[in-house]
């Protein structure tokens, strides 16, 4: 299995590393634009193998897509990332071109494989390299729904005091500030987590996940790379292994939720042949509306892209 992963910043690297110390696949393909990154970084990743005792071979390339035939998966990470201030909608106008022209790029030597989007805005991107890529919906997904819940996992493992292993979490809609947590749909190893923590907390803990990714960008001046590139690596992985894993992924809606021809996180099983169901659940009318938001304001940014 091969993989490739499209921009070797901290977020691409992140995916490659883990995708390598993890042996999720044979080799793992790092493209970037500026001259050498990439190399650098894969082979900073393969010195690393000793150490940690992986297999997997990592590959550089400066722009050479033809290094990248006949890949499996392609995660495309390119793309500025947002800056104190920012919107993840402000990098709309300069992601937008870079999105399609390594679409095109990728498409072109792998035009069987399964498209990962994590450039920003996600929901939008994922939109572009569609309508680039016209690859069925089934194989162009974008990652944010796996960041999205651990960050709301990771808040109430804390609240708590217990492994954010034993937090399952459920989240649906666009990778935005307008982003549906679902309290009901959260458990504490099958404990429903409204008997564990109070509404008044847990809606802190909602609020504080919708905004995870700007609490990050006010920290350190740039979005955060860590959870973003292992989520997207986790992806790879149900993909590679075909492990039919249940993960709320964003996709081009078409019925499903009501809501036809825009792109949304909701729950999906993941596994070889990309998407390979949309699960549909049974939302309270509070949910709805906040469903509806969500997509309301992921439209909009799609018109944008649509009029750019
Ligand atoms: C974040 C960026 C990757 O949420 O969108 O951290």
């Amino acid at each position: 299995m091969k993989v490739t992963v499209v921009g070797a910043g901290n977020v691409g690297a992140t995916c490659a590393d883990v995708l390598a110390y993890r042996e999720v696949c044979n080799e793992v393909v790092l493209v970037d634009i500026k001259d050498g990154l990439s190399e650098g970084k894969s082979l900073d990743i393969f010195q690393k193998a000793p150490i940690n005792l992986y297999d997997t071979k990592t590959v550089g390339s400066t722009n050479d897509y033809s290094m990248t035939s006949n890949s499996d998966v392609v995660v495309i990470t390119s793309g500025l990332p947002r800056k104190p201030g920012m919107s993840r909608d402000d990098l709309i106008g300069t992601n937008a071109k870079i999105v399609t022209s390594v679409t095109e790029n990728i498409i072109k030597y792998s035009p069987d494989c399964i498209i990962i989007i994590v450039s920003n805005p996600l929901d939008v991107m994922t939109y572009q390299a569609h309508l680039t890529s016209k690859f069925p919906r089934e194989r162009i997904m974008g990652m944010a729904g796996i960041l999205d819940t651990a960050r709301f996992r990771a808040f109430i493992s804390e609240e708590l005091g217990v492994s954010t292993k034993d937090i399952q979490a459920l989240l649906l809609g666009g990778h935005g500030d307008t982003m549906v947590p679902l309290p009901r749909y959260t458990t504490v190893s099958g404990i429903p987590v409204s008997e564990l923590i109070a509404e008044e907390r847990l809606n802190e803990i909602i609020e504080r996940t919708k905004f995870g990714g700007g609490e990050l960008v006010k920290l350190m001046g740039t979005s955060a790379w860590y959870a973003p590139g292992s989520a997207a690596a986790q992806m790879v992985e149900a993909i590679v292994k075909d492990q039919k894993r249940i993960f709320p992924v964003c996709i081009k809606l078409e019925g499903e939720y009501g809501i036809d021809d825009c792109y949304l996180g909701v729950p999906v099983v993941l596994g070889s042949k990309g998407i390979e169901k949309v699960i549909e659940l049974n939302l309270d009318p509070d949910e709805h509306k906040l469903l509806e938001e969500s997509r309301k304001h992921v439209k909009e940014v799609m018109s944008v892209l649509d009029n750019l």
